[in-house]
């Protein structure tokens, strides 16, 4: 993308609101300037995910931005908060340990925080920040319930403070570029999307031998009371993505799932699969499931005149039909001489083979780095900076994270959900 495209999309964005006008993020790149005051972030919940953020948070201010620094840590469990210390102190930082995140509200001086807490966690840590005047960046999926994911929604609107959903394919420049693109109709009338996430583990993090009662906490995936499991965990961005190249909600969803494979004691499904349909007869088909790894992850945007491959970063035109394509039936009759076929499989005379065609892909964009992350994170902090932003951003993450939990109801149910009204934003 090149920076005239930027400029575009930077317009783009400060011209759009609501799911109907969604655009780029508005910054792409790090800013040396330091502007004022630098933002006092702290990060509550420092596992895995608060970990790989707050480091991002360093190469960011390595890189020369003076806009922030991380001055609270919390964690509830002393081992991750002990780890997390010890990396400030790699990057010769000193902020202030917590082990009660209303603690660090009271005492850690901060202006906004990251939630990188697990799932039935988000709520209510959210909201008392939100209530009490801090921003908030809470990772995906909002909320382990539909009230809650309202009530994070509704505490965001009547305090004022900025409440951002980490969607990171948002802030990602190949995803803009493609959305884009999308509305400006390069792949036709979109009929289908399909996406999938495929693992091939079981999922499970390692639990310290002498201390087996912390199963469900550090495993609070795999349990329903915590987490929606592949649902939450995975689908939740993949939804997002639907939704923002649809640029609409779905009307329904169906779903199915099970244990399958991994019968380990665990409550979530290890394999889904879930058909979302639009207003306008599109579907959007998911399927996730923790055996095989060989499809990997990938959201594919189906329309008549092209298709995209995000994840992959590809796109396909239609090729156009060649001038006189030979009749179904002579290639048959071919084949059967070649030795292909021994017998001539039931077909009339338009039949024609239908395996994938190869085609070289084009890439979407030229030049992406990393999947969001960092430019979520700039973002984050010029939004508290500037003490506004797009709203179209928090509907994204809403929207994909009311209709995960939907989705769970469709499989619980083995019935077709709609949205309640009252969920509507
Ligand atoms: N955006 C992404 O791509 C992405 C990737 C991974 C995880 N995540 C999200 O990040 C969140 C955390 O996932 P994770 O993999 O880091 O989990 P994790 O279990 O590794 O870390 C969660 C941490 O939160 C702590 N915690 C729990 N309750 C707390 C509380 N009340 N106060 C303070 N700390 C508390 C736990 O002790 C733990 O250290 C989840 O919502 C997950 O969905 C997002």
């Amino acid at each position: 993308m090149g920076e005239n495209r930027r400029e575009f999309l930077k317009k783009m964005a400060i011209a759009g609101a609501g799911m109907a006008a969604m655009s780029s993020p508005l910054f792409h790149s790090v800013s040396a300037a330091g502007n004022g005051k630098a933002i006092r972030l702290g990060i509550i919940g420092t596992g895995g995910r608060g970990r790989y953020l707050q480091e991002h948070l360093y190469r960011i201010k390595d890189e020369g931005s003076k806009e922030f620094e991380i001055v609270a840590l919390c964690d509830n469990y002393k081992p991750s908060l002990d780890i997390s210390l010890e990396l400030a102190a790699k990057y010769k930082n000193a902020p202030k340990g917590f082990s009660d995140y209303k603690k660090l509200m009271k005492d850690g001086g901060v202006d906004a925080v990251i939630v990188a807490t697990p799932l039935f966690q988000h709520a209510h840590i959210t909201i008392d920040c939100l209530n009490a005047g801090i921003h908030v960046l809470c990772e995906k999926s909002m909320a382990r319930t539909l009230d809650d994911t309202k009530a994070m929604y509704d505490a965001h609107i009547n305090s004022g403070s900025i409440l951002l959903i980490g969607h990171q394919r948002l802030f990602s420049d190949k995803y803009n570029d493609a959305i884009e693109r999308i509305r400006q109709g390069e792949l036709g009338i979109i009929g289908q999307m399909h996406a999938h996430w495929h693992r091939g583990n079981d999922w499970r993090r390692a639990v310290p031998a002498a201390k087996p009662h912390l199963e469900r906490q550090i495993n609070w995936r795999l349990y329903k009371e915590y987490s929606a499991g592949l649902l939450t965990e995975l689908m939740s961005h993949q939804l997002q993505v639907a939704n923002w190249a649809k640029q609409d909600i779905p009307v329904s969803v169906m779903g199915t799932g099970s244990i399958r494979y991994w019968k380990d004691g665990r409550e979530v499904p290890d394999n889904i699969a879930a058909i979302f349909e639009y207003a306008d007869g599109t579907q959007f088909t998911y399927d996730s499931q923790t055996i095989n790894k060989r499809y990997g992850c990938e959201e594919e945007i189906i329309g008549d005149k092209g298709t995209f491959e995000l994840e992959t970063n590809r796109y396909y035109n239609v090729i156009p039909p060649k001038p006189k394509p030979a009749p179904g039936i002579a290639q048959l009759i071919g084949d059967i001489q070649k030795g292909i076929f021994e017998e001539a499989p039931i077909g009339g005379p338009s039949w024609a083979p239908e395996t994938q065609k190869r085609q070289k892909a084009e890439p979407i964009y030229v030049g992406q780095k990393g999947d969001g992350t960092k430019e979520e994170l700039i973002n984050f902090v010029r939004f508290v900076k500037q003490g506004k932003y797009p709203e179209w951003l928090v509907k994204e993450g809403y929207y994909a994270s009311i209709w995960t939990l939907l989705t769970e109801q469709a499989i619980d149910s083995g019935a077709k959900i709609s949205m309640p009204e009252k969920f509507r934003i």
